[in-house]
């Protein structure tokens, strides 16, 4: 099981995120009327740290739990352990969010089972409750629990989608990459590089996003623009770290890195 816990304190200061536009208002609304909210979009884009920083903002500790295609039910709801030759209920992430007040972020959930999907149904709906079958509780949830889940719709795979049932019990924001002028500063603060070499990248980032779908699967994330101007701002050569950060992640074919080294060319000179 993946997953890891964050404690967020009201009124230390929020992990940095720039607003792309009224999200963190529609955040707020959503859990200020206990909705649940879906977040879609391509990775690296900014979702994750946007949970963090609403998450803080509102005070509230924070449970991500990371889904993959082997997330059972039990990961997210608890399970009996052993534990010195006695069982022991474990409570999982999901169940101490509700039982805390606290948000739950599921991150990439269409790649969890079709039982976990089952088990968010009754949060999602206005009697928000958790039943736990193993110990026969209903639990109810806290003031301030809130569920938040993400998808990426790029992947165009049938068997990886939300159910209509499912996803039409959340409240939606669409993600997508920065525009220039938020990336720019984006990349700069997160990185250190300064604004004018970080320009270059993103320009370059938003020709490589004009070849998706063409030659490349996904478009660079604002996640690796940040990595090719880190590795900049420690001293690598730019064009080393763009094929490092930039180029090498999104291909393995060599015929289309070279089509995209020339595009690095075209705008670096
Ligand atoms: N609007 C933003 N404000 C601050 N940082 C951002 C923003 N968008 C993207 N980032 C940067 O991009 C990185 C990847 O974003 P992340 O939230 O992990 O993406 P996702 O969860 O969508 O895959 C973050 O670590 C952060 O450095
Ligand atoms: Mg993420």
């Amino acid at each position: 099981m993946l997953m890891h816990g964050m404690i967020s304190v009201k009124g230390a200061e929020a992990p940095f995120y720039l607003p792309q536009g009224d999200e963190c208002e529609v955040f707020e609304l959503a859990h200020a009327n206990e909705l649940p909210l879906l977040l879609k979009g391509p990775t690296g884009c900014g979702k994750t740290r946007f949970v963090a920083h609403m998450a803080s903002r509102l005070g509230r500790p924070l449970h991500t739990v990371a889904c993959h295609d082997d997330l059972a039910a039990a990961d997210l709801i608890g399970r009996y352990l052993l534990k010195g030759g006695e069982t022991v209920w474990v409570d999982g992430p999901l169940t101490r969010a509700v039982r805390e007040g606290a948000i739950c972020y599921l991150d990439e959930v269409v790649e969890a089972r079709r039982d976990v999907t089952v088990v968010l149904h009754p949060l999602t709906d206005d009697r928000r409750i958790l039943p736990i079958d193993r110990t026969g509780e209903e639990l109810e949830a806290a003031p301030g629990f809130m569920l938040v889940a993400s998808y990426n719709p790029g992947y165009q795979n049938i068997l990886k989608t939300l159910k209509p049932s499912t996803r039409q019990r959340f409240v939606s924001l669409e993600f997508n990459f920065p525009r220039p002028e938020h990336e720019v500063p984006v990349v700069a603060r997160e990185s250190g590089l300064p604004e004018d070499r970080v320009r270059p990248l993103v320009r370059l980032a938003n020709k490589l996003r004009a070849l998706k779908g063409q030659d490349l699967e996904e478009g660079v994330s604002t996640r690796l623009v940040v990595y090719a101007a880190t590795l900049i701002q420690r001293g690598m050569p730019v064009e080393r770290a763009i094929r490092a950060a930039m180029i090498e992640p999104l291909t393995d074919d060599a015929d289309v890195k070279r089509g995209l080294l020339d595009l690095v060319t075209a705008v670096f000179g």
